[in-house]
């Protein structure tokens, strides 16, 4: 190999290994919440790419009864070799996972969720998350499911388009979009859907004018509202008693529905089952979301299942 392909072949390697990298949001206040303890059992309910799962995992020693899950099959190959088969790791999604770790009767001394996507889902135009970089409408965390962006932007009515990106992506113009995206159809790829929606919002912006659309199909097309709705409630029984959860969210539909969650067990009622730790969300820094533009928009609230007697 000449040097000159040596170096190409070795920044093709590196572009490879920094798109599937992810900066760990609030790390510091999740260790800060869950307080890891030597033995403590860990179950991480969307590990990634093993970012704080690594920092929790060093703490607490033991592995062995602690669990990673996620339901993207690219994030599972890499947790498997970071962490070399000494912890249980599930490819499954979230609500299936509690759903069977209950149904096992396992308990949890901390739990962490940190939502939405990876940062290598966002860099790799392939998987259809980005605004900015072309690719395939696919928007799928779990591969191996059927539904994709471009079936829904090619099948949904008009109606359920503009209730859609509305609902889940709280945009203004849904109504507008959603027309153009029926006159336009078929559309196959990222940049087509990004074209159609900058027509419609033409102007500079902070926030490219398509990223409340790819939002909203995201959140369809992984049925991410629903899935943490149900699933919070069997978060909360997987916890042991004293055992802390920490759960970071990206957007205001995904907080309103941990906050109720949290809200809903807390308290001093004699019947509470959890209390609060964090009174009010916590915030990345300034200088946090200067180095992880990721953060900006994350908020973490957190709670400590309460010791009862006979518990
Ligand atoms: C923000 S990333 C987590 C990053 C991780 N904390 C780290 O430090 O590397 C969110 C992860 O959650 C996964 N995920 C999202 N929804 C899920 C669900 N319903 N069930 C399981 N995993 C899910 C995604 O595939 C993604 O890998």
């Amino acid at each position: 190999m000449t040097l000159q392909k040596q170096k190409q072949a070795k920044m093709h390697q590196n572009k490879n290994q920094n798109s599937l990298q992810h900066v760990p949001v609030l790390l510091d206040a999740v260790l800060k919440y869950l307080d890891p303890q030597i033995n403590d059992r860990y179950l991480d309910l969307t590990a990634g790419y093993g970012g704080h799962a690594k920092e929790i995992l060093k703490r607490v020693g033991s592995l062995a009864q602690s669990v990673l899950v996620d339901r993207d099959l690219r994030a599972i190959e890499v947790l498997k070799k970071k962490f070399d088969g000494n912890v249980e790791i599930r490819h499954q999604d979230f609500h299936q996972a509690a759903g069977e770790l209950l149904q096992a009767q396992r308990q949890f001394d901390l739990i962490l969720a940190d939502l939405g996507t990876s940062s290598p889902h966002l860099n790799e135009g392939q998987r259809g998350f980005a605004i900015k970089v072309d690719g395939p409408l696919d928007m799928r965390m779990d591969q191996s499911q059927e539904l994709t962006a471009e079936i829904i932007v090619n099948n949904y009515s008009e109606a359920a388009l503009t209730d859609l990106l509305r609902r889940y992506g709280e945009e203004p113009r849904s109504k507008a979009i959603a027309k153009a995206i029926v006159e336009k159809r078929p559309l196959t790829r990222t940049s087509q859907l990004a074209e159609l929606v900058r027509d419609i919002w033409p102007g500079q912006y902070r926030l490219h004018p398509a990223t409340r659309t790819f939002q909203a199909l995201r959140i369809a097309v992984n049925n991410e509202i629903e899935l943490i709705e149900i699933s919070l409630p069997l978060w909360l029984k997987l916890l042991a008693p004293g055992g802390r959860i920490a759960i970071i969210s990206f957007h205001s539909l995904e907080d309103r529905l941990v906050k109720q969650a949290l809200q809903a067990q807390a308290g001093v009622r004699y019947d509470a089952e959890v209390s609060l730790l964090t009174k009010h969300p916590v915030v990345p820094t300034p200088s946090e979301i200067a180095h992880n533009p990721r953060a900006r928009s994350a908020k973490l609230r957190a709670a400590v299942k309460i010791k009862k007697k006979g518990n």
